[in-house]
């Protein structure tokens, strides 16, 4: 296959995506499948930093993956698994690993962050490693470029840094993968609290799952933060709560900012809520359906999930086998 390799991945660590991960991470995801050969993974080592309940877990991976699939992720021209079916992932992350600086390490400004909250007692190794085993994942399948948000940027520059100490120091055995920041993604806001990003960690009122209720969807879009004007014009700095409903209509609708803005001149912010609350249900209503299918019927989820890492291991085992020889093992 001549085309680059993509590799992405989420973690299952929530009952349902939100609309953020949908318009700024999957939707570019199906997109990409066009013009990349793909790799996709539901990433359950990494949700292990968490301390999941186990079931919910297992759940959340296969939730998680039939999301993939309801959102138009192909299995049949995309390589789509769960990160621990391919025990490659953890094999190679022990050798990147013994790569990587302590100090490095510690400058990772995520792991700074969540350790600084959960205290040293709180933090595991795990969180620590975090990064390494995201360098593990993506230098496996020799990939070209990788799609991430902001705050994956440091974790991908590390991710470079490896792979480029591996091939000075064993030769050239891995691809240096890309950062692939995509300039039309939706940054997707907090619908109650509109300047902070829609995070599953956020405030729940400011969410919009994928697999949400209907009625709690547009009851949550009605009820969006917006500001004291009347009138609905797109200023993310003075208008952030208008701005981010006209940027969410726009990119499910495919009708651009501007002629929502002229369709809603003279109108109330109710109205725009309401339109906006019409598009959000209509369009993720045949998603959460074939979810609901994908969950009742596990054999078929298993079949693709199988077939996935299958391929995925195929590619794994190579990359594995070559470092593993390289390094002396
Ligand atoms: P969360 O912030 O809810 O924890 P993650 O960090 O797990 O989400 O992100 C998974 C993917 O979704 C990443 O590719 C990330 O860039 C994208 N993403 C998450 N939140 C948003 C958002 N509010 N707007 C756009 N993209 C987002
Ligand atoms: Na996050």
């Amino acid at each position: 296959d001549p085309r680059p390799r993509v590799f992405s991945a989420m973690q299952p660590t929530a009952d349902s995506l939100h609309l953020g991960n949908y318009l700024g991470a999957l939707r570019q995801w199906v997109a990409l499948q066009e013009t990349h050969d793909a790799i996709y993974s539901v990433v359950d080592l990494h949700a292990l930093t968490v301390a999941p309940d186990p079931q919910a877990l297992r759940t959340r991976s296969r939730v998680t993956a039939a999301q993939y699939l309801a959102a138009g992720v192909d299995p049949e021209r995309s390589v789509l698994f769960v990160q621990s079916h391919v025990a490659e992932h953890a094999e190679l992350a022990w050798v990147l690993g013994c790569l990587t600086g302590f100090g490095e390490a510690s400058r990772m400004t995520q792991f700074k962050d969540k350790s600084a909250k959960q205290g040293a007692e709180g933090t595991t190794v795990g969180l620590f490693t975090y990064p390494v085993l995201m360098a593990a994942d993506i230098l496996l399948y020799d990939t070209d470029v990788v799609p991430v948000g902001e705050d994956q940027r440091q974790h991908l520059e590390l991710s470079r840094d490896l792979a480029q100490r591996l091939n000075a120091r064993f030769g050239p055995l891995v691809t240096v993968p890309e950062a692939h920041i995509v300039k039309a993604t939706a940054k997707i806001y907090d619908l109650a609290e509109p300047t902070a990003k829609m995070s599953k960690s956020g405030n729940p009122s400011g969410l919009i799952e994928l697999l949400d209720d209907e009625k709690v969807v547009a009851k949550r879009i009605r009820s969006a933060v917006t500001d004291t004007e009347t009138v609905v014009r797109f200023d993310p700095v003075h208008k952030p709560g208008v701005s981010n409903l006209l940027t969410i209509h726009s990119a499910l609708s495919g009708v651009p900012v501007a002629e929502l803005e002229a369709e809603f001149e003279g109108k109330m912010y109710g109205h725009l809520k309401v339109a906006v609350a019409d598009v959000v249900v209509t369009a993720l209503r045949p998603l959460r359906e074939r979810v609901a299918e994908l969950m009742a019927d596990p054999a078929e989820l298993d079949e693709i999930l199988a077939d996935g890492a299958a391929r995925a291991r195929v590619i794994a085992r190579e990359t594995l086998a070559r470092v593993y020889d390289a390094v002396g093992l």
